[in-house]
């Protein structure tokens, strides 16, 4: 049986013009709407207590097994406004399929992506007004899972927490779309073969920070990771897929080993590639070949992409030997259209041929 998101109507929303402020500016992550979607696992029962309720704080025993041992999952996606009023889900699918592996990995319940999607679906027509009119902002939609069993012995949790939040957001880097500079981390690594790195978990993020910090006092606005075996091959950003083109018109990104996040956006690029004219290609990429390419010309473009910051130009890379720009270092032409196509889909102002929107409202 389907789990039914019934709404339980917060008393005491924001008012109209708290809303009216911040969406104004809402930056990213940084404001959420007035309810959220719950359900609960237990060995016992299965899925059960699903709901719309207000959005509020979870009381959480000192024991509570997600705050010992991080058995947690989460996803991205955003509902986006079109201009004439309706409220669409991007391969919402797609999201819903990857929480499945990913609890499969961290040995959580899984949740049907009916239940997925119904949650998502509910949670936005209660928030509706939340979704932004501006240009280029969208709701931001976080599903999560995490185990909420009292019990401090090592093993999957029996009793589990799902829930979904919703915050409106604005660009993903306050900088917009500027090309970022990166840090090519060859010390410390996201993931490792046979690890949870294609899963969306927390602890993927959390051993990312470092890096990241050690990007930040190098100068760079984030960090790419080489592979943890040796440390020679490109992966990753710690949240973000990364793509390369060349001037043979190849769009090349990591093929995914295990380790590498199966992005949405990454797949989107790929099915999107042979309309710009360019062979998309997954296959291992050297750091050694990159920087190479980089330095004779041949790549001419890099660039980052996930749901939440969609895609971002690449303009400088640098690692303990030097800094190497790429192209003329500003946002490359086919970054810039791939990026405008894929917002022409996500908000509805170019025929979606693919089939990737879901109306919601
Ligand atoms: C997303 O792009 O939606 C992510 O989950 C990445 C996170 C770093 C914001």
């Amino acid at each position: 049986m389907s789990l039914q998101f019934e709404l339980r109507s917060n008393p005491k929303p924001h008012s109209e013009s708290e809303r009216d402020a911040i969406l104004a500016d809402p930056g990213f992550g940084l404001h959420f709407t007035d309810h959220m979607a719950v359900a609960t696992w237990t060995a016992a029962d299965g899925w059960h207590d699903s709901a719309i309720v207000p959005y509020g704080p979870f009381s959480l025993d000192p024991a509570t097994a997600v705050l010992h041992y991080a058995q947690q999952i989460f996803e991205g996606l955003k509902a986006y406004r079109h201009e004439d009023g309706t409220i669409w889900t991007f391969r919402a699918d797609k999201n819903a399929e990857r929480m499945i592996r990913s609890a499969h990995r961290l040995a959580l319940p899984p949740l049907d992506a009916e239940d997925f999607l119904c949650s998502i679906e509910e949670l936005v027509a209660a928030d509706v007004a939340w979704v932004p009119t501006a240009p280029e902002q969208s709701l931001y939609l976080r599903p999560f899972m995490f185990a909420t069993e009292a019990f401090l012995g090592v093993r999957p949790a029996k009793r589990v927490t799902y829930c979904c939040i919703a915050s409106p957001a604005g660009p993903y880097f306050a900088s917009g779309v500027k090309p970022v500079s990166i840090w090519i981390s060859t010390v410390y690594s996201r993931a490792a073969p046979g690890g949870t790195g294609a899963a969306k978990c927390g602890g993927n993020y959390a051993a990312s920070l470092i890096a990241q910090q050690e990007a930040a006092s190098q100068g760079c606005e984030q960090v790419v990771f080489a592979d943890a075996k040796e440390h020679c091959w490109l992966e990753e950003l710690g949240g973000m897929n990364v793509y390369l083109v060349t001037t043979d018109n190849e769009l090349i990104t990591p093929e995914l080993t295990g380790s590498i996040l199966e992005g949405v956006t990454r797949d989107s690029i790929l099915t999107l590639a042979p309309e710009f004219g360019l062979t998309p290609v997954e296959r291992r990429i050297a750091i050694d070949e990159l920087l190479e390419g980089v330095g004779s010309g041949k790549v001419t473009e890099l660039f980052a992409c996930g749901t939440a910051a969609v895609m971002t130009p690449i303009g400088t890379l640098k690692n303990d030997v030097g800094s190497y720009q790429v192209g003329s270092g500003e946002s490359g032409e086919t970054t810039l259209a791939l990026r405008q196509k894929l917002l022409d889909i996500q908000y509805g102002r170019t025929e979606d041929t693919h089939a990737w929107l879901r109306r919601i409202l």
